[in-house]
């Protein structure tokens, strides 16, 4: 969001699956916040749509005490108020579109009507992705999502969107038969944190790094998206999606391609989006032979986790106690371009790992040896920037540095910048930003349909060779440890290690 634009157009926000967990852990509170800083324009309504059949008082009733639970400052009363007055519910069978969308239809226009709101809708898909295609016919088919009169109607679909690039392909086929490119908001929550955005500010806003960030001084870079939780009682759905899937081609390839990407002309959606979509094309696809050699997948055992015991995988609520579903993936990426040719993107990604860590590190090359000849080669510092993602945001310089004393001797030392430390503590879900420019027609910050395409067509020949490969080791890691030793032997095989950090 500009400075220059504070608040929101006029609009309903209609959530599909009102009821569920991202409802009431995310959009609430983060909509609580866009309130709270003065981004919500008066004339907004929510109006929540799920299968359970509730009161709207009902539904207000619920929303009260999860925003007391999930939103900053416990909710503060006034505001629950402001919120109260402006959230409707409807409910029904989605596949009937007799009722439910004749339903959504008056209360829509009622409120409409009532609180004198323009009828700009955005329309959040919180639900399972097999029925985006289908909700999204049923709302167009009852005339609420083709724009006229100057109104809008936008359309937020969740993660993940497509199983492969089939299906990626096929949603694509689907929703733009029906809607234009420019009314879908392909949402990747990664986008919305803070440090993910920096990293273009950081990139382009600075002239320091631009003629250093390339083969002529970076070795490789590794990205790292860690959690200590396990499947919690997501199990359904992981067992069948996998670590690669749930991760990989949206929220690492997120983060590989700002910062792998060209200078865009400008910050439009489009110019950033173009930038993003030449390195998923420039990424080279894996062969069977890369899939075997460069991809890495493993299944956590049982293991410690902050000291107490925790639970293998297979034993896992809803996974099957044979399952073959990789819960960590390791990858070593080509991007094949002038800027990064022979410059190695490690990523990886696991969960109930040693701690929970997302970062991406530039390891830069190693200077000319000639001064130091007589240090042991392990004493030699390299330079590193690293961009701390989660759990605490900010960039570290990492560089060499003399030891005091008489003789010339080297350490390393960290120079750091911490966001709290400078900006103060925000209040933020990772939401709030996204839903807001999706209000304000923004989608710089929204996947396209041809980056969802390449980011599938990179990663399917793996899924191909994993499913006719089954794995004969899983369990392969310790929880509470940083992952299988097949991912060190990876980095290994190139001299190199991995970045990890203390728990
Ligand atoms: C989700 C995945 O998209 O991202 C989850 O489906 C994962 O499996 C989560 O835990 C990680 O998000 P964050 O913001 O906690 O890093």
């Amino acid at each position: 969001m500009t400075e220059s634009q504070k608040t929101a157009d006029p609009c309903v926000m209609v959530i599909f699956g009102a009821t569920g967990d991202l409802t009431k852990r995310k959009l609430f509170p983060a909509l609580y916040n866009l309130a709270n800083d003065g981004y919500l324009p008066e004339n907004f309504a929510i109006v929540g749509v799920g299968r359970q059949e509730l009161e709207t008082t009902e539904f207000r009733d619920q929303m009260i005490q999860n925003l007391k639970e999930f939103a900053g400052e416990n909710g503060n009363e006034e505001r629950i108020k402001w919120f109260c007055g402006r959230t409707f519910y409807t409910g029904g069978d989605f596949d009937d579109d007799k009722k439910l969308f004749k339903d959504l239809k008056e209360l829509l226009a009622e409120v409409c009507t009532s609180m004198s709101i323009p009828e700009n809708f955005f329309y959040y898909m919180a639900i399972p992705p097999n029925l985006f295609a289908n909700v999204t016919a049923k709302i167009v088919k009852n005339g609420l999502g083709k724009e006229e009169n100057g109104h809008w109607r936008r359309f937020i679909y969740e993660k993940p969107f497509g199983h492969d690039l089939e299906s990626a392909k096929r949603l694509n086929t689907d929703l733009l038969k029906i809607l234009k490119e420019r009314q879908i908001y392909r949402i990747d929550h990664y986008l919305g944190k803070e440090t993910v955005q920096n990293l273009l500010v950081f990139r382009f806003g600075n002239s320091i790094w631009e003629p250093i960030w390339n083969r002529n001084y970076i070795d490789h870079v590794q990205v790292t998206v860690a959690e200590k939780l396990g499947v919690e009682q997501r199990g359904g759905y992981y067992d069948s999606a996998g670590a690669l899937r749930d991760m990989i081609p949206n929220h690492i390839f997120q983060l590989v391609t700002l910062t792998a990407m060209e200078p865009p002309v400008s910050f439009e959606a489009d110019s950033v989006r173009d930038e993003q979509a030449k390195i998923l094309q420039a990424i080279k696809s894996f062969s069977p032979e890369d899939a075997l050699h460069n991809a890495i997948r493993g299944q956590y055992d049982s293991g410690e986790i902050d000291g107490k015991p925790v639970p293998a995988y297979r034993s896992e609520e809803k996974v099957s106690p044979a399952s073959a579903t990789e819960t960590y993936t390791a990858l070593k990426l080509s991007i094949d371009n002038w800027r990064w040719a022979d410059v190695p993107f490690y990523v990886r990604t696991g969960k109930r790992m040693a701690t929970r860590h997302s970062s991406i590190v530039i390891q830069f090359k190693r200077a000319p040896f000639v001064l130091f000849r007589d240090t042991p080669v392990e004493r030699l510092t390299t330079n590193r920037i690293e961009i701390h993602i989660q759990p605490d945001e900010g960039i570290t310089l990492h560089f060499g540095a003399k030891v005091p004393g008489p003789i010339v001797k080297m350490g390393a030392v960290d120079m750091d910048f911490n966001y709290v430390d400078h900006f103060g503590k925000q209040l933020s879900t990772g939401y709030e930003r996204l839903l807001f420019d999706c209000m304000i027609g923004d989608a710089t910050l929204f996947q396209r349909a041809d980056m969802v395409e390449a980011s599938w067509s990179i990663v399917t020949p793996i899924l191909d060779v994993w499913s006719a490969i089954p794995p004969r080791n899983f369990p392969n890691y310790r929880s509470g440890s940083w992952g299988p030793k097949e991912a060190d032997d990876l980095l290994a095989a190139d001299g190199r290690i991995w970045k990890n950090t203390e728990a």
